[in-house]
């Protein structure tokens, strides 16, 4: 090899080196929960020792400027947030999440098209983030649905990870976490997410591996709504197909959700997974947390099933039939996260929803050791 090369080759390896140690100093677990405003629970209630990381939601995405904003409801709390949470547990991590499912993707997909905007982006983050004392941010576009969006947000994540190594050289500080919410397979419906620099840029993904089935998408049968084990859409095939693209295990959080749907039975009698349905028993979506469907079970003595197979829990009370995840599933998953592929942990959406005494964080902090 001439020396021409040498050099060029050892400064190269060099800067990769640097490039990973500049976050390998890393989470040896995670176990996160989001919380939102809107959830009427305040963060300060938030039992923060059964967490190590916190995810404060959301800021969103100026589309005039791309810059990241709080809106003004939100800045008191979310300015607090990290204080608020240390309280209880002072070493639990917080980190401000961006966007959510009821932000416009198409500002997401303008801002990572141009370098200009993803500067804009980038730079009033992390500026943000400092402001409010936040640990970390999250990425929550959901979702980047071409391959020329799943290319920009590569670029986007490359240059927020080489922002956030500045940053922190220039600062002094611990640099900030870098997370992103992702859909729950590799790929979302065939395009392939930009694998390669998520596992460059990103301390982790959370996979949102719930959904799947609801009575305002799948309205006709009841479904396990978050299912591990499935042969249609199942959180295992999600992690699974994360995994085979090439992300490591220690790169993915597995999400839990602390919420099921309430399905119409067509006949009470006819209670089981995938009986006929006919739509929402409760609101549009007929989403609901975990206290309201423990509260749903109590005042009308509803059955309860666990179904360790598919790992969903259900219940039913005449033609009212709930798909969710109780202490069966939770726990099983965060052992299914732990044991079985080895992932970095688990977080749930969302905190608020198990707010009467903690049961199905416990069961997870517990489950996972
Ligand atoms: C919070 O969680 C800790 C750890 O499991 C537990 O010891 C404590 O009792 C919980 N606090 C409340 C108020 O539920
Ligand atoms: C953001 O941009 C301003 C103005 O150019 C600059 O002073 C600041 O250092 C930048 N912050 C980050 C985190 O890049
Ligand atoms: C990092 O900092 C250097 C020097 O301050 C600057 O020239 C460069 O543009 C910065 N890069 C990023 C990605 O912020
Ligand atoms: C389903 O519910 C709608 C009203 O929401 C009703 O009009 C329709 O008859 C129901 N279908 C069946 C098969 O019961
Ligand atoms: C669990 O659900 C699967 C799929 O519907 C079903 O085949 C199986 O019999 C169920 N297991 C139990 C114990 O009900």
């Amino acid at each position: 090899m001439s020396s021409k090369l040498t050099l060029p080759l050892i400064l190269l390896s060099g800067l990769i080196f640097l490039a990973q140690l500049s976050f390998s100093t890393g989470q040896t677990v995670v176990k996160g929960a989001y919380w939102f405003p809107d959830s009427g629970f305040p963060a300060s209630s938030i039992n923060s020792s059964l967490f190590t990381h916190l995810f404060c939601a959301f800021a969103d995405l100026n589309s005039a400027n791309y810059q990241v904003t709080v809106s003004s409801s939100n800045s008191a709390p979310f300015s607090s947030f990290t204080q608020t949470v240390q309280k209880n547990n002072p070493a639990v991590k917080t980190l401000l999440s961006i966007g959510g499912g009821n932000a416009n993707p198409a500002t997401f997909a303008a801002m990572a098209s141009q370098a200009s905007r993803r500067k804009s982006f980038i730079n009033s983050s992390i500026t943000l983030a400092r402001s409010y004392n936040f640990h970390g941010l999250d990425l929550d576009w959901e979702y980047p649905s071409s391959t020329t969006e799943m290319t920009n947000l590569g670029s986007l994540l490359t240059e927020w990870r080489a922002a956030v190594a500045n940053e922190s050289k220039a600062s002094g500080k611990t640099a900030l976490l870098l997370a992103a919410a992702v859909f729950r397979s590799a790929d979302y419906y065939t395009i392939n997410y930009p694998f390669q620099a998520i596992s460059n840029s990103l301390d982790w993904i959370n996979v949102m591996a719930y959904d799947f089935y609801g009575p305002g998408w799948s309205p006709k049968n009841t479904g396990p709504p978050a299912a591990l084990y499935n042969s249609q859409v199942s959180g295992n095939a999600g992690i699974t197909s994360w995994i085979q693209a090439g992300l490591a295990a220690k790169k993915i959080v597995l999400g839990l959700p602390f919420y099921g749907y309430a399905w119409r039975l067509l006949n009470a009698n006819n209670h089981g997974l995938y009986a006929p349905a006919n739509g929402s028993a409760i609101g549009q979506y007929g989403d609901q947390g975990y206290n309201q469907i423990r509260n749903f079970i109590s005042q009308n003595g509803a059955q309860t099933v666990y179904n360790a197979t598919v790992v969903t829990n259900y219940c039913y009370s005449g033609t009212t039939w709930i798909g969710y995840d109780d202490t069966q599933s939770i726990s099983a998953k965060v052992s299914y996260a732990k044991v079985t592929k080895g992932l970095l942990g688990y977080f749930a959406w969302h905190v608020g929803a198990d707010n009467s005494n903690w049961a199905l964080s416990q069961t997870a902090s517990s489950t996972w050791g």
